[in-house]
């Protein structure tokens, strides 16, 4: 992975990258069932593209990226499926272990991963312990993870503490994603127009783009006329 070789668009300007992007990758079963082929192949394909798209951040010099993987209303799904998607994760972090040790890139996770199947919980575990010094890159993957569920577990926390939380930082700091800052930019791929519990707290001053395109076909490209779309936008948190 993290090959360099993409062509920069002239539009895009390298100094002002979002710090944090984060990417709701969907359309795997749609682009699979499209091309006749088992949903779990749309998956094996959105897991090579997000090898592709993570590198491609990196090579952009993106500080921190967040990859919705699975989610707590997606254990609705057919066993079948979810077994395949978990086995296509772990695959990806047992060969990819090193690499991102060799690039400095640190792997984290959003959501109670384990209740995830035991060879994931290791698999999971081993890249985490392993990448935990690195810092030119965060990787944060969310898996079992819940917007409400996340807050849930903060405000439990807050009670458990027994100490009144004196400001919006305090509670940021109970929920998995406290070392990272809150997304600037969020993506969500295959023309849903939803957020479907996704970082409900730390997207309060996100800026969103959604696109038609099935997660697996979302290139480098369309992620860079993306980032373009992004600098265009004025921010503002409220002020003039
Ligand atoms: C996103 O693709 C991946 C996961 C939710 C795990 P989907 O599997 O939701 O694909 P569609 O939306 O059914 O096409
Ligand atoms: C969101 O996609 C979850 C992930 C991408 C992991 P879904 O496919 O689960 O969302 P809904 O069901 O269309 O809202
Ligand atoms: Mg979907």
């Amino acid at each position: 992975m993290f090959a360099g070789k993409i062509k920069i668009n002239k539009h895009l300007d390298l100094s002002r990258l979002p710090a944090h992007i984060a990417i709701i990758m969907d359309g795997n079963g749609r682009w699979a069932t499209r091309r006749g082929l088992p949903r779990n192949m749309g998956h094996k394909a959105g897991c090579e593209n997000l090898k592709r798209i993570v590198q491609h951040i990196y090579d952009l010099g993106i500080k921190y990226a967040t990859f919705y993987t699975f989610s707590t209303e997606n254990w609705k799904r057919p066993k079948e499926e979810i077994d395949g998607i978990f086995s296509i994760v772990r695959d990806y972090l047992d060969e990819d272990g090193d690499s991102f040790l060799e690039r400095g890139a640190r792997v984290v996770v959003s959501g109670d991963y384990t209740k995830l199947p035991s060879d994931l919980v290791d698999s999971i575990s081993r890249i985490v312990e392993k990448t935990k010094n690195c810092d030119k890159f965060t990787l944060n993957l969310a898996i079992n993870y819940g917007g409400r569920d996340e807050i849930l577990r903060g405000v439990n926390k807050a009670i458990e503490s027994g100490e009144k939380l004196e400001s919006v930082d305090d509670f940021s700091k109970l929920l998995y994603s406290s070392e990272l800052p809150d997304p600037d930019f969020i993506i969500r791929t295959s023309g849903e127009m939803r957020i479907s519990n996704f970082m409900l707290w730390q997207m309060a001053y996100s800026e969103f783009y959604f696109t038609k395109t099935y997660w697996p076909s979302f290139s480098e490209k369309d992620l860079q006329l993306a980032l373009i779309d992004f600098q265009r936008r004025k921010r503002r948190y409220g002020s003039i």
